[in-house]
């Protein structure tokens, strides 16, 4: 599991490099008409496609673990010593859990929301 999410990172990381370079170079990508009609918008097309998948597994997986264990519990000093501890992936591992909290206990939250604000997350650092 490890190593797969590092390997869809870079494949999503890569293809995000690699379109944004050429679509500054390129004024005529800058069209979205013309550049999801080319090799390289397909590529990218695909590579946003397994990336929103690989979250949507993420978050489903971690919501069938935390209904089974029947307890979220987001504690605000626990996730900080986490995140001083283990850094970035635990910090996100309990942002998570944040958001699975409004999602199962007062549905506040559904899970395309949630989905959003993981990537949103990922991608603002
Ligand atoms: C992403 O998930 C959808 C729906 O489950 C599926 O149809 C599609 O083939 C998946 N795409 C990739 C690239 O895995």
């Amino acid at each position: 599991m490890m190593i797969f999410s590092i390997f869809v990172f870079l494949l999503f990381f890569s293809s995000v490099a690699e379109t944004f370079i050429a679509r500054v170079a390129k004024p005529w990508l800058w069209s979205d008409f013309l550049f999801y009609r080319t090799q390289l918008g397909k590529k990218f097309l695909k590579s946003t496609e397994i990336m929103d998948n690989f979250t949507r597994q993420v978050i489903r997986a971690r919501k069938e673990e935390a209904i089974k264990q029947n307890t979220i519990t987001y504690d605000e000093q626990n996730s900080h010593q986490d995140e001083i501890t283990f850094g970035y992936g635990k910090k996100r591992q309990a942002f998570l859990d944040l958001l699975l909290d409004h999602h199962l206990k007062d549905n506040t939250m559904t899970e395309d929301d949630m989905q959003e604000e993981v990537d949103s997350f990922m991608f603002a650092e």
